[in-house]
């Protein structure tokens, strides 16, 4: 490759959890391949950030041949400040106080001969393209959910096929290559759903779309080939990369996370290990789904009637949302006693390639969902909300590797404590789990193949370094040729 030490590339995540787990990863890819990268998120993630994660700001740590350095974005609000707990108010914040501070280092790097040679951002910062544009920067966006549901708000933002309406909840969304019943699509764009405003938010990054100059995808190749190719053909040039998480170049790297949250529990991966094989269920609905307390009881007795080990992570409600903290039935933790283990946060990456872990029950976030297909790790799906019910539909209809367990939000039904145990024996024992180890034992091999070097998604992140070189070396061209004349 050559000249990427030269690449100076600034990446921008809003702070979220599910958000910043990606594009933090690719960033370490991105130093692996010779970039010298810049993270930035706000300074209230950064907190807990260095905290959890002994990070320190402005620090360079170098990665394969490049380097990462974190900065962070104040935004000028008190951690308490009630624009916090109203997301669109501070995501309109965020890009007032986030383009001048962008602008400014984008300069400061020029003048410090340092010229940034692309942007990068993820969903809900979408401003990034447009002061990437102003600089005349290329830039990209880490997609950061799956390629089937960015062929959703793309065929909705452009009205090419017709979606549930007001007038008529219940059709059928004909997407190329799969049909999506009316609670299978991403559900910000259904008529009931509770959170209409993140779709919105969401397509703003499809106003914006021809400013980047491609989208990279948390997805391979093998796994998304139709709607990759759909949605390159039809738009913009999609490159699939990951699963980032599991690519062997940053392995080294694996102690520099951007964890909000520290486990209470620093023993979890000692007491997998005291488990047999493929005998314990591991429970996690991610950073910001937050489960009725009837269900948290459900799936309490459920685990305590199937009598399987299990670990669960039952993550307290961010402090911004105003929530209740959950309570586990009485008597449960004296109930369950070794057999079982109730975290607050748990090393997730590490946790699904434990051998001891038998299946997953995951709300489909698009992070979990690709983690454990990764990893070979069956699941029961229990989506909440968005395109967690799109993945949970392409896990079992698609990909053969999960059982469905719950169906979203907007079909407001509770899963009793029964439904629970049966889908856990079936998950775990007899021939529908055989077959599901069997599936999620080949998604798992083509995508240790996909970030193998040489294989779909190494190629596509080497393709995109020489792009973005390409792209500079045009640009700095013009540049001297301007000053020339
Ligand atoms: C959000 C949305 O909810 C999701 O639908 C979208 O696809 C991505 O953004 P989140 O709900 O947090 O994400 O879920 P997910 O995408 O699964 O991301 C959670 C991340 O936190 C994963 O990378 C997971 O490994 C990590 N995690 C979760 C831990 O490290 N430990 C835990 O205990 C739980």
């Amino acid at each position: 490759m050559g000249s990427e030490a030269n690449t100076h590339i600034l990446l921008i995540s809003y702070p979220a959890q599910g958000h910043i787990n990606p594009l933090l990863r690719l960033a370490k890819c991105l130093a692996a391949k010779g970039a010298s990268v810049i993270f930035i998120t706000t300074e209230k993630a950064g907190k807990d950030i260095r905290t959890v994660n002994n990070i320190i700001e402005k620090s360079l740590t170098s990665i394969g041949d490049g380097s990462l350095t974190f900065e962070f974005l104040d935004d000028g609000l008190e951690d308490d400040h009630p624009l916090r707990g109203n997301l669109l108010g501070y995501i309109e914040h965020l890009k007032l106080v986030g383009k001048p501070f962008v602008s400014q280092m984008i300069k400061n790097h020029a003048d410090s001969n340092k010229p940034f040679s692309c942007i990068i951002n993820n969903p809900f910062v979408p401003w990034v393209c447009d002061v990437a544009d102003e600089h005349g920067i290329p830039s990209a966006l880490l997609w950061i959910q799956s390629t089937a549901v960015f062929s959703a708000y793309y065929n909705y933002f452009h009205k090419l096929v017709r979606f549930p309406s007001q007038t008529e909840p219940y059709i059928d969304v004909q997407l190329p290559f799969q049909v999506l019943k009316y609670n299978e699509i991403p559900d910000f764009l259904h008529p009931f759903s509770q959170f209409p405003f993140l779709g919105t938010l969401i397509l703003e990054q499809f106003k914006n779309l021809s400013k980047v100059f491609c989208v990279l995808v948390e997805t391979y190749e093998e796994l998304e080939h139709d709607f990759i190719d759909y949605i390159s053909k039809k738009t913009i040039f999609v490159r699939p990369i990951g699963p980032l998480f599991h690519n062997p170049n940053i392995k080294g790297a694996k102690n520099i996370r951007g964890d909000f949250v520290k486990s209470d529990d620093c023993n979890i991966i000692e007491w997998l290990s005291t488990k047999p094989k493929g005998s314990v269920v591991y429970i996690s609905f991610g950073s910001i789904v937050y489960i009725p307390q009837e269900q948290v009881n459900e799936i309490a007795y459920g685990l305590l009637d199937s009598q399987v080990s299990f670990l669960w992570v039952l993550k307290p409600p961010s402090e911004e949302l105003g929530l209740k903290e959950h309570n586990l039935p009485d008597g449960f933790l004296e109930g369950i006693s070794e057999r079982g283990k109730v975290v607050n946060w748990s090393p997730q990456e590490e946790v699904l390639a434990h051998p001891s872990v038998a299946c997953f029950i995951t709300h489909c976030g698009w992070n979990s969902s690709m983690e454990a297909l990764s990893l070979g790790v069956p699941m029961l799906t229990f989506p909440a909300w968005g395109d967690q019910v799109t993945n949970a539909k392409f896990l079992v209809d698609v990909f053969g590797v999960g059982i469905r367990l719950g169906y979203g939000m907007i079909e407001n039904k509770l899963v009793t404590r029964d439904e629970v145990k049966k889908c856990l024996l079936e998950a775990t024992t007899g021939e529908k789990a055989e077959e599901l180890k069997k599936n999620a034992m080949k998604w798992k091999k083509k995508a240790d193949e996909a970030v193998a070097i040489g294989g779909s998604s190494d190629r596509n992140l080497d393709e995109f370094m020489e792009d973005i070189q390409n792209r500079c070396n045009i640009f700095f061209e013009e540049v001297k040729l301007v000053h020339s004349n």
